[in-house]
């Protein structure tokens, strides 16, 4: 009798697969297109708020003054963390702990904190989605004080989320500059498509499991320095490329002919350049001018052309954040999970678009190990 299952497809780390159908972002990696519900990201990153991304992909429409005001509202009155979240923090996190590892324990904690973990109803994981969003910062700032000793600062429960995370994170208002700037940061790192954490994360609510476990799994995927964690290995790269007193060109040329990655090049689905690093790399040049201190940028331009020369690669969103990140003065292995306090929103819309017409993502393996093994008693093997 014939097969009638379908032919099964292979494809190393899933590339070019399909697996589902989604309303929050178009990528066009041969024109380097980027679009979030139908806008493009140049326009809101220019013209909108985080604020008004998290309400766009969560509701499908940009919010109007008063729908802004509510979500605004709502982010601030969550901001604060449970006590006994603190405590953790405060008493049993390592202090040399690995940054994205106190932030996705943290966050998995909050689940047992949440009246509407267990409840599978829109509202409530609508409510969920703001929650964790909210609360996100607060979990990254109060680390970074716990850890160096400072007292964890309170959220100031008014303004943009990257004014409270900032304020959260120095114990001080940030000045509108850098407001902004970390504002933008957030919108453009908000939403991509079926990246690794985001595929993570679906895979995870298509199980009916609680929008916590997802996001938690999600924030694991995104430590990874092939994903989110690249963006703290292209410091350590540019601070190295400063202390070894190599030309950035040299440096990068002996990086490739050793066969070893420049973090923040390449990228699964850009075969052109990536529309947040050029968003990125204009903001990282107004901010060097800023700061009368252009050696990030210009090592960057360096090492941008050299890498492009030799493999033909282009930078993807980490390459110039990082630079942007260290010019604001924000420690090193913060970078990762301030990727994560932005992408929480684009993570949480997929959970809802996942819940809406969910089916259980469960791909196969082709075997290839052996067959025909018999168990032998234990002492003879
Ligand atoms: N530096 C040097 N060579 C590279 C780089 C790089 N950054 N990226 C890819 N290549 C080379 C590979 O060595 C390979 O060459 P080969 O064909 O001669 O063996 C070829 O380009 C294809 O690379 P793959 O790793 O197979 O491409 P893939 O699509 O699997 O990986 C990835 C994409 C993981 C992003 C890769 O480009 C990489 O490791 N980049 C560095 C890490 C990084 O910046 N990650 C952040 C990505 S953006 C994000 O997740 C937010």
């Amino acid at each position: 009798m014939a097969d009638s299952a379908p032919a099964p497809v292979k494809s190393r780390g899933l590339e070019g697969v399909v697996a589902l159908d989604t309303e929050l972002s178009y990528i066009n990696g041969q024109e380097g297109e980027l679009l979030y519900r139908g806008y493009d990201i140049k326009d809101l990153a220019k013209n909108a708020s985080f604020e008004e991304v998290a309400y766009l992909l969560w509701n499908g429409n940009l919010p109007n003054q008063q729908q802004l005001d509510e979500l605004t509202a709502q982010l601030q009155a969550e901001r604060a963390l449970p006590n006994e979240v603190l405590d953790h923090l405060r008493h049993h996190t390592p202090k040399d702990a690995n940054s994205m590892s106190a932030l996705r324990t943290a966050t998995s904690m909050l689940a047992d904190f949440d009246a509407d973990t267990e409840s599978h109803d829109r509202e409530a994981n609508y409510r969920n989605a703001i929650r964790l969003t909210a609360k996100m910062p607060t979990i990254v700032a109060a680390f970074d004080r716990i850890r160096k000793g400072l007292e964890p600062v309170a959220p100031k429960g008014e303004g943009s989320m990257a004014y409270d995370f900032l304020y959260m994170l120095n114990g001080e208002a940030p000045g509108e500059r850098a407001e902004a700037i970390m504002d933008a940061a957030l919108v453009l790192h908000a939403e991509h498509g079926l990246n690794a954490s985001t595929f993570t994360c679906r895979v995870i609510g298509s199980t009916l499991s609680d929008m916590y476990s997802a996001v938690t799994g999600a924030i694991g995927a995104l430590k990874g320095p092939l994903h989110g964690g690249a963006n703290i290995k292209v410091m350590e790269t540019l601070l190295d490329i400063q202390q070894s007193g190599k030309t950035p060109a040299a440096y990068v040329r002996e990086k490739l002919d050793a066969k070893e990655k420049i973090m923040g090049f390449g990228h699964r689905v850009y075969k052109t350049y990536d529309p947040r690093a050029i968003i990125l790399r204009d903001m990282l040049e107004g901010l060097s001018d800023e700061k009368n201190d252009r050696y990030w940028y210009e090592t960057s331009r360096t090492m941008m052309e050299e890498v492009h020369d030799a493999k033909g690669l282009y930078p993807n969103v980490d390459f110039f954040s990082a630079s942007v990140y260290y010019l604001l003065g924000i420690e090193r292995d913060l970078y990762t999970p301030i990727f994560a306090i932005s992408r929480i929103t684009g993570w949480t819309a997929h959970l809802l678009e996942q819940w809406e017409d969910n089916r259980l993502i469960r791909p196969r393996a082709e075997y290839v190990g052996p067959r025909g093994e018999t168990v032998g008693p234990i002492a003879g093997r």
